[in-house]
């Protein structure tokens, strides 16, 4: 470790990620302003959404009563330990505000990327049962085109997920089993729905409306992380601050 502290790209690379860090911080306090007591509110997955549920819960610290559903495991314990109330997803018939990060956003239509946390099936059903759907992101993730180059996790069937992998490659695209951060012996990564995900890259510009299509018509796929058409708006964290963009 203090080798890479002595380590300038390091060091370089350390500095953009605080930097970062403070951009995603602006996007979710922003945020906060969406949010009233009685509220019952989905609660995103990632580092970004994690940054959100720790400063709603200085708030309910402070006083605001609003419930959650959680997105993941992974946010459902930072949720209870820092003592948000949470309810089941299948307990509610709709959420009032969604709150969720995201690996790229377009503008002005708010097409994003998601799921390179693993989480994408869930925060898709969750945001789709949301009155009103609020991304969090900074200007990182802020991109021209969705996934050239880049990955589209699409959660598939772990039964015959060879044979799925294979129909989505014939979309022109690599394709690749998520392995588990850090199992030994390596292993496959498993969505919290017991669900591979298969991470699918392209190397140019697709149609994200017609790839959505023909990705989520594949048999053997669940979802996808194109989310089109899904978000109402989008706080922005960057070097001013944090700034507000609405879907048009
Ligand atoms: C989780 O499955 C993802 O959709 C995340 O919301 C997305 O990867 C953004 O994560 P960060 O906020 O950590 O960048």
């Amino acid at each position: 470790m203090q080798g890479d502290a002595m380590d300038p790209a390091s060091g370089g690379a350390a500095a953009r990620q605080a930097e970062q860090d403070g951009w995603k911080r602006a996007a979710a306090d922003a945020a906060l302003a969406e949010v009233a007591s009685g509220m019952t509110l989905g609660l995103g997955t990632g580092s970004t959404a994690d940054l959100f549920v720790r400063a709603l819960a200085e708030r309910t610290r402070q006083g605001l009563s609003v419930t959650g559903v959680a997105t993941s495991e992974r946010t459902a314990s930072l949720a209870r330990a820092l003592g948000i109330p949470l309810v089941d997803f299948d307990a509610v018939d709709h959420l009032d505000v969604s709150f969720d990060g995201a690996d790229e956003v377009t503008l002005p239509g708010l097409s994003l990327v998601k799921g390179r946390g693993g989480a994408l099936l869930h925060e898709k059903l969750v945001a789709l049962a949301s009155r009103r759907r609020i991304i969090l992101a900074d200007d990182t993730k802020i991109v021209a085109a969705l996934g050239v180059g880049t990955i589209i996790p699409t959660e598939v069937t772990m039964f015959g997920w060879r044979h799925t992998a294979a129909r989505l490659a014939a979309l022109g695209c690599q394709v690749t089993l998520r392995p588990a951060a850090g199992a030994q012996p390596p292993a496959p990564f498993i969505s919290d729905s017991g669900n591979y995900t298969l991470d699918l890259v392209f190397a140019t510009p697709q149609n994200p409306t017609q790839l959505a299509i023909a990705i989520k018509a594949t048999p053997g796929v669940i979802d996808h992380g194109l989310f089109i058409g899904v978000t109402d708006r989008v706080y922005i964290g960057g070097p001013g601050g944090a700034r507000a963009a609405d879907r048009q």
